[in-house]
């Protein structure tokens, strides 16, 4: 590195890779003398807006070494706001190193109060005041974002956030403005830095997606449109439609099905079970309600069942209670003579079956119940089938797995979530019913302010008549930008992946001594403990809660825990893009070194993770 103080600054901008500062440099005469003494603050009145361009510049000033002491006046602030001002913008397409030099424009540092600049009555608006310098921010803020994905592998999965920065989210209502390079440095410092770690390529807590990218984009132009799918003529409900169509494909359902898009899972289950709810009711229960149902309708699952069937009896008037937890056979899946017999008695004692609720991927283990079985015994007693296909429905497009789920299109109803295994970034789930007329006279309502028209805007469908919300995001955008990018066979592929790490994993686990399966691995749910020899029960669910609360803290891996049949366990759900073999070979080396460490040294045993050497 040169150590002269006449630094080319163009050629040291080259070599670090941020030529597009270089006329901006120049802009606030920033000599080599000056650049060795400029700090985190200076670089951000200049206007270099991304965080991760300031990191990468400091490092490259650190290197330079510090220039000899100047006179304090070369060194002021203000020698670094442009004596010259940009001249405005000609187009919208002005480059981002003239939009950042006018972030620093001398209006742009005028005391809010001044009377000229605050806003004439009628005037006032939320759009920028400067569109060239919004273009700017918007430029960095997605340079950081490519950024923060690209290197996500490099950073921990988790972190715990210090004090200062749970601190700042207490901060008081914000009732003076701030520049937005203000605003986006505090979001990229206390909420991009301290992430849940979801799209980490060593996430596989609970059961997540892992979002992506032209998803992300999707979001974002979404939002730039801003059109509201509750309905109308407009292309983002027709968009919203083609998406379901496209869902209804992929799950083997007829194209005069019906379907909505919903913030997630939970909310497409409730949409299914509300339509059951009402067909089978044999009352009006939208006029009337549940209180004038004759027979108490009852609702069965397996003792897996997602705990959100359980709101969903409470939302819709009919209990925890009218919700039957079947129990499971030796692989995990709803009984299905022990079905047959709850049924009966049901019967029997003058209560009225309803619904089956087959699971299609449960959240424990990921077991499929046997849903051909299940919808012939539907059928025979004249009860809805709705499956809960939140995890597993869509592995009806993985080309070696699809079998698993054979028997899915006959559900009356189905719950599938888009932001699982189609990695849409949250929320996106979706609700499939069978029988349109059933699903659209369960929700459908028309005020005199939200008619039909012949023409015009109010010519389209309204979509709100399909669920319970009547505003509705814009969700289909994400999933649609993504399958076209991709192409729906690649997110088949990539099911099958996800399915070939979690039983190379379970191989994994099950070659070590220490460690053992707790349940059989089905799709891509992995089970698993640390168990050595000679502890009780409460003493190795003491052990493994805490190798995964180390392996969390340490930023290895994460992974979260359950109870499967009576025994607590560790549960990687992989569902994740970004993990490779080497990874699982780290969760396995990494449970043995933690579990290990654990017993040798107590809780107090802690040793260096990637967390502190990061
Ligand atoms: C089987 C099952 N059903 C329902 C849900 C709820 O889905 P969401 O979290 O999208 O509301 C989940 C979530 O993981 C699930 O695993």
């Amino acid at each position: 590195m040169p150590r002269g103080l006449n630094l080319d600054i163009d050629g040291w901008l080259r070599r670090i890779g941020l030529t597009q500062y270089a006329e901006m440099f120049r802009a606030n005469d920033i000599d080599g003398e000056l650049l060795r003494r400029m700090t985190n603050d200076d670089l951000k009145d200049v206007g270099v807006v991304s965080f991760g361009h300031r990191k990468k510049l400091l490092e490259a000033i650190a290197e330079l070494g510090s220039a000899p002491a100047a006179p304090p006046a070369a060194l002021a602030m203000p020698t670094l706001i442009p004596t010259v001002v940009a001249p405005p913008p000609t187009s919208a397409s002005v480059d981002a190193v003239g939009s950042v030099q006018r972030l620093m424009s001398p209006r742009m540092t005028m005391p809010i109060d001044r009377p000229e600049i605050i806003a004439r009555p009628g005037r006032e608006t939320l759009d920028p005041d400067d569109w060239s310098e919004a273009l700017a921010i918007s430029r960095a803020i997605l340079d950081d974002a490519v950024a923060y994905l690209r290197d996500v592998r490099d950073r921990p999965v988790w972190k715990e956030m210090p004090p200062e920065v749970r601190a700042s989210f207490d901060a008081p209502l914000p009732r003076k403005p701030e520049q937005l390079a203000e605003v986006y440095r505090e979001v990229a410092e206390t909420v991009m830095a301290y992430p849940m770690g979801n799209v980490h390529p060593r996430f596989w807590a609970w059961y997540m997606g892992s979002s992506n990218f032209t998803g992300a984009i999707g979001d974002f132009l979404a939002a730039i449109q801003g059109s509201n799918l509750g309905g109308g003529s407009h292309a983002a409900a027709l968009m919203d439609r083609q998406v379901v169509d496209w869902l209804k494909t992929m799950v083997g359902f007829p194209h005069s099905a019906s379907g909505t898009l919903v913030s997630g899972g939970s909310m497409a289950n409730i949409v299914g079970l509300a339509v059951a709810r009402n067909v089978k009711a044999g009352v009006d229960v939208r006029e009337l309600g549940v209180a004038a149902i004759e027979k108490s309708l009852c609702f069965y699952g397996s003792d897996q069942i997602h705990s959100c069937h359980r709101k969903a009896m409470e939302a819709l008037g009919l209990g925890n209670q009218a919700l039957r937890r079947i129990p499971i056979d030796r692989a995990l899946r709803m009984d299905v003579e022990a079905l047959r017999a709850a049924i009966a008695k049901d019967r029997a004692d003058g209560l009225a079956p309803c619904c089956v609720i087959a699971t299609a991927g449960s959240v424990n283990t990921g077991a499929i119940d046997d849903l051909p079985a299940l919808a012939a015994l539907a059928s025979e007693e004249d009860l809805w089938l709705h499956i809960d296909g939140c995890i597993g429905a869509l592995i009806a497009i993985a080309p070696r797995n699809a079998y698993r789920v054979a028997g899915i299109e006959k559900a009356d109803s189905l719950a599938l979530d888009p932001h699982k295994w189609l990695h849409a970034p949250f929320e996106a789930g979706c609700a499939l019913v069978r029988d349109a007329s059933a699903h659209r006279a369960t929700f459908a309502v028309t005020p005199e302010y939200l008619q039909s028209a012949p023409r015009g805007l109010a010519s389209g469908e309204w979509l709100h008549e399909w669920g319970l919300q009547t505003s509705r995001g814009f969700r289909a955008l994400k999933i649609w930008m993504a399958l076209k990018e991709h192409g729906v066979e690649k997110f088949g592929r990539l099911i099958d992946q996800d399915i070939d790490h979690a039983h190379r994993l379970s191989a994994l686990i099950e070659a070590e001594p220490d460690l053992e399966l707790v349940a059989p691995t089905n799709i891509n749910i992995v089970c698993f403990r640390y168990r050595p020899s000679g502890l009780d029960s409460a003493a190795i669910k003491e052990l493994n809660t805490e190798i995964m609360l180390r392996m969390q803290e340490e930023g290895l891996a994460a992974v979260s825990d359950t109870t499967v049949q009576g025994r607590h366990c560790l549960r990687a759900a992989i569902n994740n893009y970004r993990t490779r073999g080497e990874d699982l070979e780290l969760l396995v080396r990494e449970t043995l070194r933690l579990g290990r460490a654990i017993v040798t040294h107590g809780a107090a045993g802690r040793e260096t993770g990637f967390q502190d050497q990061y």
